[in-house]
């Protein structure tokens, strides 16, 4: 049976009905392909080489290396004394058997995902997401990896410039897991992601600060335009995802829904902790979902969308 994937031509995404429709269609049934695995892993070794390239390490990125921002036109960092010495020494990242990555969609509110989610070896969420009490059933609070975006440092931690014990104290949450900036994408975000290294060294905590290398992130943007995602910029979820695809031999993704509404049909919020919509880089989502169900539908990750239980 041919789904919405091949019967839609390119230039119209379903819509969020049809999609629902394609979701429930398919039901539970999911079988792990491992050639499609190993397709993927050989693809994103060969373009991004995500275990090494994922993050800026002092192998990758020596005293005088050029590191070009890949959000912005024509604008660069030459590694210096100061910056190669906040970088780790190579990449920590090892090969991986079960992997989840957690996108912060409302789909995951009430979905009793979380026992799931922390039975992983590695667990990455994006954006710091809030893990209290309150969301322990549905998403879990173990992490291995979570991503922080420049901008949440400077809208919820004054940007670091005051008191840095509201944001040690909040990290707590994520234990002793990597905390992934990207500190060279926009010229903006570098100062920010200096100060939150120096804020999480300079305390007593366990997490220990990656910086995300500009070229995998424009890599791993090139190589899923040439798939049809066309946007300025991808999702954090989506950069997690093809990481998680070239380093763990089974990747299931949690709340990855861009969507208005929920299988059920009834309204659902943008976040599992909130309502608050994305601007611009938003229409890039829906691209990224059907990217993902067609990796679902092929055995190749496993897209989990409603309950758990
Ligand atoms: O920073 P960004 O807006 O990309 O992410 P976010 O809103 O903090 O959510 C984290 C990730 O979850 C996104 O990058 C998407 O990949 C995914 N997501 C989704 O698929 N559907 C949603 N309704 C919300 C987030």
């Amino acid at each position: 049976v041919l789904g919405w994937f091949y019967v839609f031509p390119a230039y119209r995404l379903p819509s969020d009905k049809e999609i629902v429709e394609e979701v429930l269609g398919l039901g539970e049934a999911w079988k792990k392909n491992q050639t499609g695995i190993d397709l993927y892993r050989n693809l994103l070794t060969e373009c991004c080489n995500p275990r090494w390239m994922f993050s800026v390490t002092k192998e990758n990125a020596p005293i005088g290396k050029v590191l070009w921002y890949d959000g912005e036109y024509y604008y660069s960092h030459t590694v210096n004394n100061e910056t190669y010495s906040i970088f780790v020494q190579t990449t920590p990242l090892k090969p991986l058997k079960k992997c989840a990555v957690v996108g912060n969609g409302g789909i995951l509110r009430h979905s009793k995902c979380g026992r799931d989610i922390d039975q992983a070896d590695f667990v990455m969420r994006c954006n710091l997401p809030p893990l209290t009490k309150e969301y322990l059933a549905d998403v879990g609070n173990k992490t291995h990896l979570v991503t922080a975006n420049p901008s949440i440092i400077e809208k919820r931690f004054q940007g670091l410039f005051w008191s840095r014990k509201a944001f040690v104290d909040y990290l707590k949450a994520y234990g002793s897991s990597f905390i992934y900036m990207p500190a060279f994408s926009m010229r903006p975000g570098t100062d920010p992601s200096l100060r939150a290294y120096y804020a999480i060294t300079d305390s007593p905590s366990n997490l220990t600060m990656l910086f995300a290398n500009p070229d995998f992130l424009r890599n791993v943007g090139k190589f899923w335009k040439a798939r049809g995602v066309h946007a300025m910029r991808l999702s954090t979820g989506l950069f997690l995802v093809s990481l998680a695809l070239g380093m763990c031999d089974e990747v299931t993704v949690y709340g990855f829904w861009p969507f208005s509404i929920g299988l059920d049909g009834q309204p659902i919020s943008h976040h599992y902790y909130d309502n608050i919509l994305p601007g611009k880089w938003f229409h890039a989502m829906p691209e990224e979902f059907v990217q993902l169900w067609h990796l679902h539908k092929s055995g190749t990750l496993r897209v989990k969308v409603g309950s758990c239980r």
